[in-house]
């Protein structure tokens, strides 16, 4: 530490009459990044319905992650059930059929009992027999045989057991049929849980990372899976309860296949494992906008069958035994009810009239019929813009107990906001921030995220709830990043925002206290500090011509597809105009106009042609961590050969930067970026019923700093300190574990206490009351 190091002290006060909510930290499962299939689902087999298409994905089919040997053909006539039609047939004669599954990267198993269950169709007598082999490369590990005696022409379901010697990757589950015709369906293998004597449901070691979350409730399923691409893609409860083969599949939004095998019921269990109470996110009635008609509703005829289906969602969760779909959930197997408190109903819509009707319909049936559930509404993508304001004009219009923001954004932007909840109206709806993160999963952002978090916490009276998202990940098959948890077959790897997640969820208290703070530090990053102009065409090429900067002309240039970027001087003083003609030479979009430093550094971007060629964005980009500040604006799109001419004007003003540009001459981008100061070191303190106090202290910069914290109380003080800090605010990369260990320190002093809060570090402070 230099002696010049500014220190940090903390007075903590009294609790200031705000109640901290109970429910603030829980969770958000979403089938992302296989995080269902292939993931929390403990079914080692992939595909193991032969329902994969194209339409998941292309190149794609019903045999995706088999390999077939001998006559083995793709069938859908007389299925075991009709949603789920497409089976196998296997024809044994001089050779012997068999059909190999590989899991999802190759299975991985324990040792151990493992259940093997699927359907079966004798087609002739002659089929007496299935081999099942584990296999690895050409080694056996486990062989049984099903004795096939039942009626031919009947699907009958089969089990057996795979006995492991031990544990084993890289493995493939085979089953042969040696002689006769027989059909295949429903293929599943399971660990045997030894505790129960049943198949598990869930994967252990994911299940431990989510319950080590101490989550208060479990968002389910979307995000965008709940209202899906398009109205036949929306997620339906009642299509994902009973067995297997009679669950409706779903094309994935992020580009694979759900085979609903986690389906509602499962989630209810896991609510129920992790202790949280389950929040269903139902469509409001209405598909995904972000799609080529945009967005569309269930016709009104639809609708009171629609309204009802929401309805019976509450009473499978939470009616008695005697109620109807209460008598369902009681069937399967679960007399007790689910606890369920909150629904949310839709998620980031466009609020167009459509939705506004279909919303009001749904939440006065839900108001009418269930007054003690808390409806949770939805207010767009962003934690600003039309969507956001629009959702919030009118769930207050409609008196929702809570609105949905969410808000995926820089660690600068975090920084920015922690005091964003401070000013929040505490007479209309509450707010649930029920999907954020800091890019990426490095500490940086998660320094960023537990800033935001102390911001909500401190709000929590208004703020009721929040969940980071997405939560999970496999290596390898991801759509999403950052996420919290990535994992392999062997591995669970939590990066660092799931410490910080666990840290806060572990360290709540009941009410919020007062601080005085002195030695906070805050930097104001409203300006670039560096201020070069770069041309750049990732994927395209480019000519630019009768290139200007603050009206000094330049040669021609061409950006070739590499992202090679071209600098031209500018940007000296105050304001900066940029014109120029692009002209696509190849490729499918448009190009990059770069502000500010260089890459790593500050800078804004002004991309054209971006989605789809369909939209031009203003971005800013922060320690190479870059988002949108305006837009996405509709765009027509750029065509090779058609020159298009583009003016860009940057003015520093009032400390922060307007930027203005026209795209063939008509205003498409006009927006003052915000100059207020990033608050680097954060500090919040909650109070338990019991006088024991908890501080939270972020310190997202280069400097350790000494800690001197002033009591309430005059005699002795012993806490202890948990500490997530790492050399560098760059370390902890998506899909790696944090690698650091969490510190603990044990604090002792009389009336005050003094510790060295680490540079690039999150604490948390308990001190019980003496
Ligand atoms: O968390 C990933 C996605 O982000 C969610 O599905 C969606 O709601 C948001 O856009």
């Amino acid at each position: 530490m230099t002696p010049h190091t500014p220190a940090l002290h903390i007075a903590l006060g009294e609790p200031i009459g705000r109640r901290a909510s109970p429910d603030l930290w829980g969770i958000f499962l979403e089938d992302i990044n296989d995080a269902l299939d292939g993931g929390l689902n403990a079914d080692v087999v992939q595909n193991g319905q032969f329902e994969y298409s194209p339409e998941d994905r292309p190149g794609w089919g019903p045999l995706t992650a088999w390999t077939a040997q001998g006559s083995v053909t793709v069938r859908s006539a007389d299925p075991v059930h009709t949603a789920t039609a497409t089976h196998v047939r296997l024809h044994g004669d001089r050779t012997a059929a068999s059909i190999t599954n590989h899991g999802y990267d190759g299975m991985t198993l324990g040792a151990g009992p493992h259940l093997l269950e699927l359907a079966l169709r004798r087609v002739d007598e002659a089929a007496a027999s299935l081999t099942v082999r584990l296999t690895r490369g050409d080694r056996e590990i486990a062989r049984t045989s099903l004795a096939l005696d039942a009626p031919a022409r009947e699907w009958t379901f089969l089990q057996t057991r795979l006995e492991l010697p031990a544990d084993v990757e890289d493995a493939a589950l085979a089953l042969e049929l040696a002689r006769g015709t027989a059909d295949l369906d429903v293929v599943s293998l399971r660990p045997i849980d030894p505790g129960t004597g049943r198949p598990r449901t869930f994967r252990p070691d994911l299940v431990a990372a989510l319950a080590e979350l101490k989550p208060s409730f479990v968002r389910f399923p979307g995000g965008c899976v709940a209202h899906g691409l398009g109205l036949e893609n929306m997620y339906h409860w009642k299509t994902t309860l009973g067995p297997r083969h009679e669950r409706r599949h779903l094309r994935n939004t992020w580009g694979y296949h759900q085979s609903m095998s986690i389906g509602y019921l499962e989630y209810f269990l896991l609510c129920e494992q992790l202790g949280a109470t389950p929040m269903p996110i139902v469509p409001a009635g209405v598909c995904c906008q972000n799609l080529p008609g945009g967005p569309r509703a269930i016709p009104q005829d639809e609708m009171p069958e629609y309204i009802r289906d929401v309805l019976d969602l509450v009473e499978f969760a939470n009616g008695g035994a005697e109620t109807g779909w209460g008598a369902v959930r009681t069937a399967l197997g679960h007399p007790e009810p689910f606890g369920l408190r909150y629904l949310g109903v839709g998620n980031e819509d466009q609020i167009t009239a459509d939705f506004r009707d279909r919303f009001h319909q749904i939440h006065a049936a839900l108001r009418a019929e269930h007054p003690e559930i808390t409806v949770i509404g939805t207010a767009g993508p962003n934690p600003f813009g039309i969507d956001f304001e629009d959702g919030w004009t009118f769930a207050r219009e409609e008196d929702v107990a809570i609105v949905d923001e969410h808000g995926y954004r820089t660690p600068h932007w975090f920084h920015q906001n922690t005091r964003r909840f401070d000013t929040y109206d505490r007479s209309g709806p509450a707010v649930y921030v029920g999907e954020y993160a800091a890019r990426t999963s490095r500490l940086r952002s998660a320094l960023a995220e537990a800033a935001g978090m102390i911001g909500m916490e401190r709000n929590s009276d208004v703020v009721r709830l929040a969940s980071y998202a997405p939560l999970l990940a496999r290596v390898g098959h991801t759509q999403w990043t950052p996420d919290l948890i990535y994992f392999t077959d062997t591995e669970v790897r939590p990066s660092a925002s799931y410490h910080v997640q666990r840290m806060f969820s572990h360290a709540r208290g009941e009410h919020v206290c007062g601080l005085e703070v002195t030695g906070a530090a805050a930097r104001v990053r409203g300006v670039p500090d560096a201020r070069s102009v770069r041309l750049r065409s990732p994927g395209n090429r480019v000519r630019w011509s009768e290139i200007a900067v603050d009206g000094i002309t330049h040669p021609d240039q061409v950006t070739a597809a590499d992202g090679e970027e071209i600098a031209l001087p500018g940007w000296g003083a105050d304001a900066c105009e940029i014109s120029v003609q692009l002209t696509r030479i190849e490729g499918a979009q448009g190009a990059e106009i770069h502000l500010g430093g260089p890459a790593g550094t500050t800078h804004y971007t002004v991309q054209l042609g971006g989605w789809q060629n369909r939209t031009s964005v203003v971005g800013r980009s922060d320690d190479g961590i870059g988002d949108e500040i305006d837009g996405p604006t509709p765009l027509r799109g750029f065509a090779t050969g058609v020159p298009r001419h583009v003016r860009v004007r940057a003015e520093l003003v009032a400390g922060s930067v307007r930027l203005r540009v026209w795209i063939d001459g008509e205003l498409a981008h006009d927006v003052q970026d915000r100059g207020d100061p990033d608050e680097l070191v954060v500090v919040g303190a909650v109070a338990r019923e019991d006088g024991t106090r908890i501080l939270k202290v972020v310190n997202a910069t280069a400097q350790q700093r000494p800690l001197e914290i002033t009591t309430p109380w005059d005699g002795p003080v012993t806490g202890t300190a948990e500490i997530l800090a790492g050399p560098d605010p760059d370390e902890g990369a998506p899909f790696e574990a944090w690698p650091h260990p969490i510190g603990v320190e044990s604090l002792h002093g009389r009336g005050r206490l003094e510790m060295a809060v680490p540079a690039w570090s999150f604490s948390v402070i308990t001190l019980p009351a003496p």
